[in-house]
C-alpha cells in the first residue's frame, strides 16, 4: 500500500484504538493516537497544578509538549506513550506515562482540556508533524480520535467513523480496563456502570464542545460496531484502503 494517512474518528469504546492498531500493523504505519496526546497533556496539567478549566495555562504547557510513542512493551498492546524533556525535571529525561494516563481521573480531565480552542490549536502542529514524518518515510499513518478527518487532517486519503451504541461500547471499555491491568500504575477500577455514566459524560461533552466537535466528516465512511467483531470491522477498513479488486497483501 502506497503512504498514505488513514483516519479513524469516533466516540469513546466504539473500538478505534483496537482497529487503528491493527490496521497500523497489518500496512507497517506508524500510529498516532491523539487522545494520548490530550490524556498527557492533563496528566501534566495536574501534576502541576494548572487546573483543566484554566485555557492559557494549558494552552502553554501543550505548546511546550513533546510526545514520543514507542512500540508496546509486549506484542498487541498498547503503544508506549513517553513525555520528552518535561520542564519540572529534565534531568528525569521521558516520561513513561503509558499506564498512568488510563485512569478515569485522566479520561475525564482529557475531554475537559480538549474544549479549550487554544489547547486544540496549541496542539495541531505535534499531531501534524508525527503524521508528516511517517508519511515522509514513506510508512504511512494511521491517526485516530475526534476530529482527525474534520479538522486536523481534513486531506486524509481514506477517513473512517467508527461508532456503536453506548450500551456496547461500555462493556467493551469496561472489559478492557478491567482485563489488561491498564490500570495498574494507578490502583483504579472502575465498575461497569461508573464505566457507563464517565462515557455518557464524556460522550455528551466531546460531541457539543464549540471547537471541533466529534463529528462524522462528511468523506468519511460511516462503521457501526455494535454488531461487529474487531475482525470484522479491520477487514472493511483493509477492503476500503485497498479498492476494488485487491485482495491480498
Ligand atoms: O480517545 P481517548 O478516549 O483517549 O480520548 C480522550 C479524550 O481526549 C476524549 O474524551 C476527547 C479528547 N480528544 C479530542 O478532543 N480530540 C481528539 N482528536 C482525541 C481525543
Amino acid at each position: 500500500m502506497p503512504a498514505e494517512l488513514i483516519v479513524i474518528d469516533g466516540p469513546a469504546g466504539a473500538g478505534k484504538s483496537t482497529v487503528a492498531r491493527r490496521i497500523a500493523d497489518l500496512f507497517g504505519a506508524a500510529l498516532l493516537d491523539t487522545g494520548a496526546i490530550y490524556r498527557s497533556l492533563a496528566w501534566l496539567a495536574r501534576g502541576r497544578g494548572v487546573a483543566w478549566e484554566d485555557e492559557a495555562g494549558l494552552a502553554a504547557i501543550a505548546a511546550e509538549l513533546r510526545i514520543e510513542f514507542q512500540p508496546p512493551a509486549e506484542p498487541g498492546t498498547r503503544q508506549r506513550v513517553l513525555i520528552l524533556s518535561p520542564l519540572e525535571a529534565p534531568e528525569r529525561g521521558p516520561i513513561d506515562v503509558t499506564g498512568l494516563i488510563r485512569s478515569p481521573e485522566i479520561s475525564e480531565g482529557a475531554s475537559r482540556v480538549s474544549q479549550h480552542a487554544a489547547v486544540r490549536g496549541a496542539l495541531l502542529d505535534i499531531q501534524r508533524a508525527i503524521a508528516a514524518t511517517s508519511v515522509a518515510a514513506g510508512r504511512g499513518c494511521v491517526a485516530e480520535g475526534r476530529d482527525m478527518g474534520t479538522v486536523v487532517f481534513p486531506d486524509a486519503a481514506h477517513k473512517f467513523f467508527l461508532t456503536a451504541t453506548r450500551d456496547a461500547r461500555a462493556s467493551r471499555r469496561h472489559k478492557e480496563l478491567t482485563a489488561s491491568g491498564e490500570l495498574a500504575a494507578s490502583g483504579e477500577a472502575p465498575s461497569r456502570s461508573e464505566v457507563e455514566t464517565e462515557m455518557a459524560r464524556r460522550d455528551q461533552r466531546d460531541s457539543s464542545r464549540e471547537t471541533a466537535p466529534l463529528q462524522q466528516a462528511k468523506d468519511a465512511a460511516l462503521i457501526d460496531s455494535s454488531e461487529l467483531d474487531i475482525d470484522a470491522v479491520v477487514a472493511r477498513i483493509v477492503a476500503a484502503v485497498r479498492g476494488p479488486g485487491q485482495t491480498t497483501a
